[in-house]
């Protein structure tokens, strides 16, 4: 019987945690294959992470293959970025560690790994450091040449690769694309969120991306689909769930793979035997009120303004015209121009975005939350 929660709301666990995404892994694996560099594109926690690390789950036993995942969120400029593409690629090596930083270090002479042992959990580890007086651009040079010289398939995936735009050097794309052109051995994973500006790097024939890479657009896993794999997860812990209990659920999430992942989590963690359609709606209300403090606090973060135009669109549950007459009257939201001021304003803080048709609050259950208002 399993004993561990099936629902994962951290990192890739493995495929029987995994729900589907057979035809997305297919694709990425087929791009990779053939040399072609691929952009992963999706709003927050669809679950473009995930599929990276599934992608190389599948392929970990390629002999001719080197996978490398760098998540790039959290630096902040071109040395940062070094560091960890250094940390990455040297701290990936496993058995022959040794002999890998010595050859390491003989092609990269900016940067000296060192072998430490990490007090608290005991385990070495590699610390990297910049050699002073060496520029970021120098290391990043030399880890390219480094890359040039492996005889392997190396595949490199950058998450979160809209971050480079946040950098203070402003030449970085054009400074990686020139590696990256230079580099016959290397495919790249390049994901993120940032929709729009990914899509511009991408797709802008001024920009040194421009056609660098194919593009999937990630979007949520099919709703049958994922309540078969809600089921069987339920199944194999020997429970189950009502049909209807299931339709809710995937209603309540708009199948998005982190609510659909938490709320199944919430629902498997109370052990009953079998999950009902009163069940599921209670554990909604419950989560609600256990945000509700995260909630007032968006509200005392945005204007008055934003907060009723959000409430508006929750409301509607999505809107296609947010500035139209009948939509601003409805809920009396003032004048189209500040409308279209507190639009822009939302977006930018990631509390909405807009799919083809609707504008829509960001995350699914302050959507839920504000529309019960
Ligand atoms: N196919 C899947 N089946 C089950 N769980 C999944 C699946 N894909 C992702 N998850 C889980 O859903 C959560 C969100 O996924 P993930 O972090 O991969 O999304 P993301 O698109 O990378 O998000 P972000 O934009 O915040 O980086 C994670 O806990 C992940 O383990
Ligand atoms: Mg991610």
């Amino acid at each position: 019987m399993e004993k561990r929660n099936p629902f994962i709301l951290s990192v890739y666990a493995g495929p029987r945690y995994f729900c589907n995404r057979d035809h997305e892994t297919k694709t990425i694996i087929n791009s990779l294959k053939n040399r072609r560099n691929i952009t992963l594109i999706s709003h927050r926690r669809l679950g473009k992470s995930g599929l990276i690390h599934h992608v190389f789950y599948q392929l970990r036993n390629d002999k001719e293959l080197k996978m490398f995942y760098i998540d790039i969120m959290d630096t902040e400029d071109l040395h940062g970025l070094v560091q960890l593409i250094a940390k990455e690629i040297v701290g990936k090596v496993d058995g022959k560690t040794m002999n890998f930083i010595k050859k390491f270090s003989e092609s990269v002479k900016s940067i000296r790994p060192k072998i430490s042992v990490d007090p608290l959990t005991g385990l070495p580890e590699v610390e990297i450091n910049i050699q002073n007086d060496y520029s970021p651009e120098t290391s990043l040079t030399e880890i390219f040449n480094y890359l040039k010289k492996q005889e392997k398939h190396v595949i490199i995936a950058f998450d979160e690769f809209q971050q480079i735009t946040e950098y203070p050097e402003k030449n970085m794309e054009a400074l990686l694309r020139k590696h990256i052109q230079l580099l016959s051995n290397t495919t790249f994973i390049f994901s993120g969120s940032r929709k729009h500006m990914l899509l511009s790097m991408f797709n802008d024939y001024r920009r040194p991306f421009y056609q660098g890479s194919e593009l999937l657009n990630l979007g949520t896993i099919d709703r049958k689909i994922y309540q078969k794999f809600i089921l069987n997860q339920f199944k194999k812990g020997n429970r189950s769930i009502e049909q209807p209990a299931l339709d809710l659920i995937m209603n309540y999430t708009k199948s998005h793979t982190f609510y659909v992942q938490y709320f199944c989590n919430k629902l498997y963690g109370l052990s009953e035997k079998m999950i009902t359609p009163e069940i599921v709606t209670n554990t909604l209300l419950r989560i609600l009120q256990e945000n509700e403090v995260v909630y007032f606090n968006y509200k005392k973060l945005l204007t008055g303004l934003q907060f009723k135009l959000l409430e508006a669109i929750a409301k509607e549950g999505g809107i296609e015209k947010p500035t139209s007459k009948h939509f601003i009257g409805t809920y009396q939201l003032g004048t189209p121009s500040s409308v279209k001021t507190a639009l822009s304003a939302l977006m930018a803080k990631e509390m909405i975005y807009k799919d083809d048709h609707k504008t829509h609050v960001y995350d699914v259950f302050f959507e839920k939350w504000l529309e019960r208002r």
